[in-house]
Formats: structure tokens, sequence, C-alpha cells
């Protein structure tokens, strides 16, 4: 196992890396193959720590896995039970997306408490709301839920989200696929892996499409069936190695990025003096000049995505001037610029709004605004890891430091990120694993 990475700083990157397949979908897309007795296959299925956590989730519940390369075939005829046991507690987000699965399958789940990264409060009230409504019974007893179906099959509902959270727009589609009658989601969460599930989904036989003004209507059917689908490449991890690229003055292809995805953080890109050119192969990303200061404003999709703050920060730490980040998603997001002071940044965290508009932390005293003065040469350092997001911002800040870094905490990391080293060592960035 990987204890810790050094990265001796200041070689730019050059060459081409291949992103692999969407973590954020491909594990919502595993839960979705619970809907069926027939086998579902997905590809371009990432090797990372969640998809493997969610993979050993199922297989507790008695469904029959198996993985060949990136391809996973899940036969969920065998699924025999709906409780969810306590070992797979506070591992990720991914438990309390198999409600609606495991009722529709069974009538009753049995789910933990949540894990995932600590970067806010990460209620699920949504999501209970909105089982409610389509007629779910749901108690929490000592950090279990335990759900069960007034009447034996979930109903169709008009659920109105107060935010279009990601996690609840899915909760509600893999319920409302097989519900009786029609769901519609109004506020919902559009971004590219919701509407590769609601994909993967229509293959196996439901009807469900994205209306105008971010609405979802799905029309419940009697039974979905088996499918193939391929997972969509993971637009955080391409939008990193764009952020590596520009930063170390480098040229790189990123294979399978897809522009549609990723057209806010281009913007994004070029307005600090990055710059890019599509190529049938993917989006090559390279450096015009010196990075210029910018004001970035994290949103739900079609905005900055807040899964992009993180490295992108780390090229405002070299931009000449004052920029501003404004995280309107999570709260608390900044937690990990701490260690970037330690290596040299001048961040500054606020908690007040500081983008163009207010946004629903408004004098709330949340943390959730950042103000990088730059430009500020970075120093190597020893650097613990926070979160999934942060940690690769670590990897892209000690690319650019003088001297060797060591990054403890990889695991978090490889939760998200498939062969990070690999991939990095590939442009010609001087890293190694420590065992
Ligand atoms: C998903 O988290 C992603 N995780 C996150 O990526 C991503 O940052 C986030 O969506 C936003 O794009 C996965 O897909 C596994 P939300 P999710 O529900 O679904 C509030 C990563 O590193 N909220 O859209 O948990 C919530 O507190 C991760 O890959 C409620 O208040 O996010 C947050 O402020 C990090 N009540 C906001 O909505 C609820 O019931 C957005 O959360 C649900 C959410």
């Amino acid at each position: 196992m990987t204890q810790s990475i050094k990265i001796t700083g200041g070689v730019p990157l050059k060459g081409e890396v291949r992103v692999s397949g969407a973590k954020n979908a491909a594990t919502k897309e595993l839960v979705a193959c619970l809907l069926t007795s027939e086998k579902v296959t997905l590809m371009n299925v990432p090797d990372i720590g969640d998809v493997s956590v969610t993979i050993d989730m199922l297989r507790g519940l008695g469904v029959s896995i198996e993985r060949e390369g990136d391809r996973v075939t899940v036969d969920a005829s065998t699924l025999t039970s709906p409780e969810v046991t306590e070992a797979f507690s506070r591992k990720n987000r991914i438990p309390i997306l198999l409600f609606g699965p495991l009722l529709s399958r069974f009538g009753t789940a049995i789910i933990p408490a949540l894990g995932g990264c600590k970067i806010g409060a990460r209620p699920v009230d949504f999501h209970l709301t909105a089982l409610q409504q389509m007629g779910t019974d749901i108690v929490c007893e000592d950090g279990v839920y335990r759900a069960s179906i007034e009447g034996g099959r979930l109903h169709g509902a008009v659920i109105e989200l107060a935010y279009p959270s990601v996690g609840a727009t899915e909760n509600v589609m893999l319920a409302a696929v097989l519900a009786k009658g029609t769901t519609m989601i109004r506020n919902a969460a559009i971004e590219p892996e919701i509407k590769d599930l609601a994909m993967l989904l229509q293959s196996m036989g439901a009807i469900i499409q994205l209306d105008v003004n971010q609405t979802w209507i799905i029309e419940g059917v009697e039974s979905l069936h088996g499918a193939t689908h391929r997972v969509i490449p993971d637009r955080i991890e391409a939008a990193s190695f764009a952020v590596a690229s520009v930063l170390t003055k480098g040229d790189v292809l990123i294979r399978g990025a897809v522009q549609d995805h990723m057209i806010s953080f281009l913007n994004a890109l070029r307005r600090i003096g990055g710059d890019f050119e599509m190529t049938s192969e993917g989006i090559r990303v390279f450096r015009v000049g010196e990075i210029k200061p910018s004001t970035v404003e994290t949103d739900v999709y079609p905005g900055f995505a807040t899964d992009w703050q993180q490295p992108f920060l780390i090229l405002l730490t070299q931009a000449d001037g004052v920029s501003i980040v404004h995280e309107t998603v999570y709260e608390s997001r900044f937690g990990y610029t701490d260690a970037l002071n330690a290596m040299g940044a001048n961040i500054t965290i606020h908690t007040n709004c500081l983008g163009a508009k207010a946004c629903r932390f408004s004098y709330r005293n949340h943390p959730h605004s950042a103000v990088v003065v730059g430009p500020t040469p970075l120093k190597a350092a020893k650097i613990e890891i926070p979160d999934l997001r942060a940690g690769f911002s670590y990897l892209v800040a000690a690319l650019i430091a003088k001297g060797t870094s060591t990054i403890t905490g990889v695991d978090l990391i490889n939760r998200g990120y498939e062969r990070i080293v690999e991939k990095l060592k590939g442009l010609g960035a001087e890293i190694e694993e420590v065992q």
C-alpha cells in the first residue's frame, strides 16, 4: 500500500494522458444495476477506491459482480438482502442511493449513515423528504435508516428541490423509474454524470427525460431490463490535468476530455492565460504568457464545478494580482488552503460573499470566499491530504514547488483518481510512490 507520494517540482508536463471514467457516474450506475434482475455491463469503469467500495457493498447484498479491465458486469438476480451493513457506514456517499433499488426490489431498505469528504455538513434532508413524498416511511435510529413502502410500491410525485442537489436528484431518479405513475423533479441537478445515469436508465427500459428549467420527468415502468453502457470520461480529472499543464508551462493532450462537459472551466482557464485546442482525440491544453488574476464562482452545472475549485486555486496563486474564489456549493471547502499558505501562498478566507452574487451562505458566517494574492513562489512541504479534490490540488502545488514535497493520506486520492502517479510520471513529472 502506498504510504506517501514524493514530488520534486519544476518540470513542465508534456505529452498525453487518458482520462478515466467518471467516478461520480460509475458509482451511481453500479447502484442502478440493482433495478433489474438481468445483467448490466458497464464499460470505462475506473479502477478507484470509491468503485471498489461500491462493488464490495453491492456484493455484500448478494449481487454477483465480475470485473475484467474497465468492464464491470453486474448480475443482481442474486440480490438477497435489503440491508447495507455497518461496515459500509461513512465510507462514501453511495449507500443512500440504494433506497430506490432496495425498496423497489424488497419493499424495505436498511441503510447506514453516510461518509464522503469532509467539506461541509452535507445533510440528506432533500433525499429523505423526496422519498417520503413518494410513499416511503423512513425512521433513523442510531445512525441507521430503516425504510419501508406504504402500500407496496413507490408512487410518483412532484418533487421541488430546495437546491439542485446532485445526490437527491439521483436518488429520486432511481426511486422513480419503477414507481407507479409519473415523477417530476423540479430545480433538479443536470450535471453530465446525472445525464449519463439517465441514459443508462433509458437503455434499461426507463422512460426518463430532461425538460426545460432543470426539470426531470420520469414515467414509472413495471420493470427494467439488462443493458450495456459506457461511462462518460471524468471531467474533474480532465480539468485537474489541464490545470497541471498550464501551471507547469506544459503542453498536454487530455485524451477523452469532452468540451461540452467543461465549457465553464475552459472559459475560466482561457481568462487566466491558459489556452486549448480541440482535437478528435480530446483537448490539448497549454500556457500562453503569464497567469492573470481572476474571479471564480463555483455553482451547479453548467456553472464552474465546485470540484474544479481546488486545483484552479493553485493556478491563481501564480497570477500577478488579486484573485477571488467564491464557493457557493459547499459552505466550508477551503480547509485545504492552510497547507498551501505554509508552502508560501497568500490565501485568506472570508465569510462574506465575495462573488458577483450573494449565495445561500450569505451572512451565515461560513468560510466560503477566498482572496488569493499572487504571484507567490511555492516551496516544498510535507502535507497530509484532507479530502479527495484537495489531494489532487496538493499534487499540483508540489509540481511547481521548489524542492521535494512529501504527500501523505494518499488513500484519499486513490478513492477518486486512477493510477495518478503513473499518469503524472507519463507526463514527465518527477514523482514516486513510497510504500
Ligand atoms: C456530489 O455530491 C458529488 N459526489 C460531489 O463530488 C460534488 O462536489 C457535488 O455532487 C456537487 O457537484 C458524488 O457524486 C459522490 P449535493 P453530493 O447533494 O451529491 C446541500 C467529489 O470529490 N444538500 O449536490 O453529496 C449540500 O450540503 C465529491 O467527487 C442539502 O442541504 O452533493 C451541499 O451544500 C465531493 N441537503 C449542496 O446541497 C441535501 O439533502 C450540494 O450537495 C443534499 C444536499
